[in-house]
């Protein structure tokens, strides 16, 4: 089997964050999302990936390389345009060749993986098969409706009244047959070739497509809240581990880490806590469920269940909470408001 991962996409709902970086780039708990998702595909034994990349492309092509460091080949696809999901695997067509594959949305996070549903698709062969979770309201999602049997009879997008509580997750494995469906479907009212459109293809010209549900912690990051659900439950598996240099006047208790090259001097850190590589936190309180990205300088500050990312600085800010800040941005004192540093947001809201 093989992987399509797509890191195209525009992340207009994560602005002004996406504009420093792609979102499937960003860290949750010190490790970029698409790493996450690297690590669940390793589980399926998949080792042919493929990446769809948009205006991102450099930078998503630095963290992953040619694979090999992942124990994978990835082969990189440009898109020109987010012009949709079923778009992706139409322009992937020449790499998928006639393989079943895994189509993974770069910017979900599963904690559980899917091994087990792999296992269920190549064991009870099928056209497709969708990754859904019980939610207690589906109207943002694409919700999946099947019979007695649990075959998908109907996908409907951001439904108003759903029929059922199944909400596409966005991992969904499937046979060569998507390849006919991606090219028959028009593009949708937004300009866009929904999936679930070329999924509902499928069922409405007779092949069985079924759904298995994941139950395991679940978010796409598409939004600050997400990326900081993401980041507090991954945190809460972190085990304690000091590389960097804690001064003796410091206090570390519960899980943190410290990662090669960070200093910490004269500050509290509560875990989970995670301190990037290089990163200088001075006279501060950090955490609980903090990452402080590769490079930050903290200091003089309070800092609670919080992402900064790689390259950021807060000086004496007492109460930052809930917030995510953009790379190389700046909060001080007078960055109460929102500032530009370097023609760069300083200071992203609160979660929602
Ligand atoms: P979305 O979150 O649906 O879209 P987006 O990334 O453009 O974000 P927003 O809605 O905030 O503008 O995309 C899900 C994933 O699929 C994400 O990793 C980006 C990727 N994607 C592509 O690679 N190409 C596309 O054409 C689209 C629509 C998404």
């Amino acid at each position: 089997m093989k992987a399509l991962v797509l890191c195209g996409g525009s992340g207009t709902r994560l602005r002004p964050l996406s504009r420093t970086m792609p979102k499937q780039l960003i860290p949750v708990a010190g490790r970029p999302v698409l790493l996450h998702v690297l690590q669940n595909l390793r589980e399926l034994g998949v080792e042919e990936i493929g990446v769809i990349v948009g205006d991102w492309r450099e930078a998503i092509e630095e963290v992953l390389g040619d694979g090999s460091a992942f124990g994978a080949r990835v082969t990189y696809i440009p898109q020109q345009a987010p012009l949709g999901i079923a778009h992706c695997v139409l322009i992937a067509r020449e790499f998928l060749g006639d393989d079943d594959f895994v189509l993974y949305l770069g910017d979900t996070v599963l904690t559980e993986g899917v091994a087990g549903i792999a296992e269920e698709f190549t064991s009870a062969p099928t056209a497709a098969r969708i990754v859904v979770q019980k939610v207690s309201d589906p109207r943002a999602f694409g919700v999946v409706e099947t019979d007695a049997d649990g075959i998908v009879t109907r996908l409907v997008e951001k439904p108003r009244n759903p029929a059922t509580d199944l909400a596409v997750v966005g991992v969904y494995f499937f046979t060569p047959a998507i390849h006919e469906a991606v090219a028959a479907i028009t593009p949708s009212a937004r300009g866009e070739r929904e999936i679930t459109d070329a999924v509902q293809y499928l069922v409405d010209t007779g092949h069985e497509v079924r759904a298995s549900v994941h139950s395991g912690f679940w978010r796409d990051t598409g939004r600050v809240g997400d990326l900081l659900d993401c980041n507090r439950e991954l945190l809460n598996g972190l085990r304690r581990s000091v590389a960097g240099r804690v001064d003796a006047t410091s206090e570390i208790t519960g899980d943190v880490v410290v990662e090669d090259g960070a200093v910490v001097e004269r500050s509290r850190i509560t875990g989970p806590v995670v301190i990037g590589a290089g990163a200088t936190v001075r006279d501060s309180h950090i955490g609980p469920h903090t990452a402080i990205g590769a490079g930050c300088v903290v200091e003089a500050a309070g800092i609670t269940d919080s992402i900064l990312l790689p390259g950021a600085a807060v000086r004496r800010v007492s109460d930052v909470h809930g917030s995510v800040l953009a790379r190389e941005s700046a909060a001080g004192p007078a960055a109460r408001r929102l500032r530009l540093t370097a023609g760069r947001p300083a200071w992203t809201g609160a979660a929602a």
